[in-house]
């Protein structure tokens, strides 16, 4: 990972050991390169550069107040799906914030929120949701700017419970019928219909489905403007894939030779929504171990992270690197492929390794961050690094055992703060203190 390194086999982030943050912040928590994640933000703008693109960083992926404000400092919109996101936006971002909002259950009292609050253009999913806003904006005297969202209909390309472009599922409107919703609003006093958007899925490693669907979009385009409608955008989404295992990531250039020859036909201006692209591998989850313990044949690495923390592992099998922030002198600084279930030997080039599983102190047989991992052996106290934890890491930890979220650090140079405070129990209970009767 870019700007995560092994010098004297110690694990630095940019210029700061590591060690160095978990004395200081203690275990467990996020620790992010500020310049691995103005490095993957500059990528997508120079490889688009010709599209004058209006880059929309994905709120979901990672809400952090200070990540948002990075983004908005380095020339980046926001993509928003809730007025929790919005609002987020709004706090860290500049003052003329682009914000486009996506979702398929938008609430009138969130579309009036939007629109009181300068919201770039709604990403409309359902042709109910597109009446609705219509209703909304009339009621207040405006009009809102909407993009219509399609479902492109192309081959599952990532895991199915995120692939968002694939027939059937809740996302978007069928590309068999979005014409005819479209001519339904030519005129309307209370829509400017000036977009097309689509998410294809996420993470997505080949640029072929963005090529395939931006040819969808260029017809679709097309008969909009047969319509009457002034389309001046084609939202592309997110979804660009990342290295976990090694370097199977494309790079963003591959993503923009997939889409620009459609675009450039098209005339839009592109509006692009990365997330785990720009704050993915920015990001490591630093945990301690606690305990070591052989049981049925298996062995278990039980530190102080949780599937509270980092749930991607058990809720979509996602496999993040894991390693010593000290590897001890006999066993590799830097694993190869570290155990991936795809490579036929696993424990190839790592001597004294040998299957483990990393768990958390979670009460379900679930909690785990690896499975069958070749690892060296850890004692208590070790410090382990889960790499390529940025995007989705902490944007979807709970509280579940009542475990308090984890404290987040960016890193910048040699220089370190924290970015989130760790929670404390006057936190956890706060919604239920004052209503204990
Ligand atoms: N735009 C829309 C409309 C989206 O729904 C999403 C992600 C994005 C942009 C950003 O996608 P990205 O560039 O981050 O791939 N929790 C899952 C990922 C869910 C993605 C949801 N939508 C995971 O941990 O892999």
């Amino acid at each position: 990972m870019d700007h995560f390194d092994y010098r004297d086999r110690t694990l630095f982030c940019e210029d700061v050991p590591v060690p160095e943050l978990a004395a200081k912040y203690g275990t467990p928590l996020y620790v992010y390169s500020e310049a691995a994640l103005v490095q993957k933000l500059t990528e997508v703008q120079t490889a688009f550069a010709e599209a004058k693109p209006i880059i929309c960083y994905s709120v979901k992926a990672n809400g952090n107040l200070s990540i948002c404000r990075l983004m908005g400092k380095h020339g980046s919109g926001f993509d928003v799906t809730s007025q929790g996101e919005f609002q987020r936006a709004l706090t860290a971002g500049p003052e003329d914030s682009k914000i486009v909002f996506a979702g398929v259950g938008k609430t009138d009292t969130e579309i009036e929120f939007a629109l009181r609050n300068g919201v770039f253009l709604f990403d409309v999913e359902s042709e109910q949701e597109l009446h609705n806003i219509g209703k909304v904006a009339n009621g207040l005297g405006v009009k809102a700017n909407v993009a219509l969202r399609v479902n492109p209909d192309l081959p599952p390309k990532t895991h199915v419970k995120t692939d968002t472009s694939v027939k059937g599922v809740k996302f978007g409107l069928d590309i068999e019928t979005i014409v005819d919703v479209a001519m339904g609003v030519v005129g309307h006093a209370g829509l400017s219909v000036v977009g097309l958007h689509m998410h294809l899925g996420s993470p997505i490693l080949k640029a072929d489905p963005y090529r395939m669907g931006a040819e969808k979009g260029l017809a679709l385009i097309k008969q909009f403007r047969a319509q009457g409608h002034d389309i001046k955008y084609l939202n592309m989404g997110g979804g660009f894939g990342i290295n976990y295992r090694k370097d199977e990531a494309k790079p963003a250039s591959a993503f923009a030779d997939a889409i620009m020859p459609a675009l450039r036909e098209s005339g839009c201006q592109l509006i692009l929504e990365p997330g785990r692209f720009i704050v993915g591998n920015s990001a490591i989850l630093l945990s301690r171990v606690l305990y070591t313990k052989a049981t049925g044949g298996k062995h278990y690495i039980i530190q102080d992270a949780a599937m509270n923390d980092l749930i991607r592992p058990t809720l979509y099998g996602s496999f993040h690197r894991i390693w010593p922030v000290n590897p001890a002198a006999d066993v590799p600084v830097t694993p190869d492929v570290n155990g991936d279930p795809d490579d036929p030997q696993p424990f190839r080039d790592m001597p004294n390794c040998f299957k483990q599983d990393v768990v958390g102190p979670v009460c379900e047989s679930g909690d785990y961050l690896a499975k069958d991992r070749p690892l060296p052996g850890a004692k208590r106290g070790d410090l382990l690094a889960a790499f390529s934890a940025g995007a989705y890491g902490m944007a979807m930890a709970s509280n579940y055992n009542s475990r308090v979220r984890a404290a987040e650090v960016l890193v910048t140079g040699r220089t370190h703060r924290l970015i989130r405070r760790r929670e404390s129990f006057a936190d956890l209970v706060a919604c239920e203190a004052d209503c204990l009767t």
